[in-house]
């Protein structure tokens, strides 16, 4: 499998952190960390952020995410942000599926699979979660399950829309919990999210999809996760709300 097929994509999601004045700080900050790294690099942040967030990363190679998306375009759904909303205001990716959405939020694999249908449509690169808890691994279930997720997030995408397509694959007990995933067990993960894709798409197709890892992903451990063949970069969390943390993982996805 050649990896030079794919982008490697460095996300930062910053979950309900920092304030719009925050925000434009801690970009100004992080922008000449990363500047010509050698792959992308988004960050997700809390929608009210988002007009701070395009402004302060203009002109950088910093684009911006936001971290949900509503699947219906307009209408009676109070305290919801449409697609188009995101692309008017100059977001480029979207969190779907997040595993802290599926806990507390209900999102359900059939509202993963509608949000991402409405970001892909709209234009935006969908960044669709999925991972197993610890119970599941335990019981022997992940395969199973992260191809399930993987497939039912993409009902009805089509193959030529795959390239607005990221799954990020995060372990639900590596998140904020400060264990990380070994190398071996993330590349595994990813592994089984390209075998669900390359069932249902083809081998070819499959190669070409970004697939991250995310998981307490920080500066000490990024250099050994990326480096792994089904690895295409990561989600990151904690460690992106650290300028010089997230300059340092966006390097070691650059090599
Ligand atoms: P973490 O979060 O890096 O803080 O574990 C990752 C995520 O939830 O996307």
């Amino acid at each position: 499998m050649d990896k030079t097929k794919r982008n490697a994509v460095i996300a930062g999601n910053w979950k309900m952190n920092k304030t719009p004045c925050e925000t434009t700080a801690l970009i100004n900050e992080m922008k000449p960390l990363v500047a010509g790294a050698d792959c992308k690099v988004v960050l997700c942040v809390p929608f009210i952020d988002i007009p701070a967030a395009v402004e302060a990363a203009k002109g950088s190679n910093i684009e911006i995410g936001a971290e949900n998306v509503h699947f219906k375009a307009s209408g009676a759904y109070t305290g919801e942000i449409s697609a188009q909303m995101l692309v008017e205001s100059g977001v480029k990716y979207v969190v779907i599926g997040h595993s802290e959405r599926r806990q507390y939020f209900g999102e359900t694999d059939q509202t993963v699979n509608l949000r991402t249908l409405a970001a892909i449509q709209a234009g935006l690169t969908a960044i669709v979660c999925v991972g197993e808890t610890l119970e599941q691994r335990e019981l022997g279930y992940t395969e199973t399950l992260l191809k399930f997720q993987t497939k039912m997030a993409l009902t009805n995408v089509k193959a030529e829309d795959l390239n607005k397509i990221i799954i990020a694959y995060e372990p639900v007990w590596a998140i904020g919990t400060g264990v990380t995933a070994s190398a071996q067990q993330a590349d595994e993960g990813n592994g089984f999210v390209r075998e669900a894709i390359a069932e249902v798409y083809g081998k070819d197709v499959a190669d070409t999809v970004t697939i991250q890892y995310g998981g307490s992903m920080n500066a000490g451990n990024a250099d050994e996760l990326v480096a792994k063949i089904n690895v295409d970069g990561g989600l990151i969390g904690g460690a992106s709300l650290k300028a010089e943390d997230f300059s340092v993982i966006v390097k070691a996805a650059s090599k």
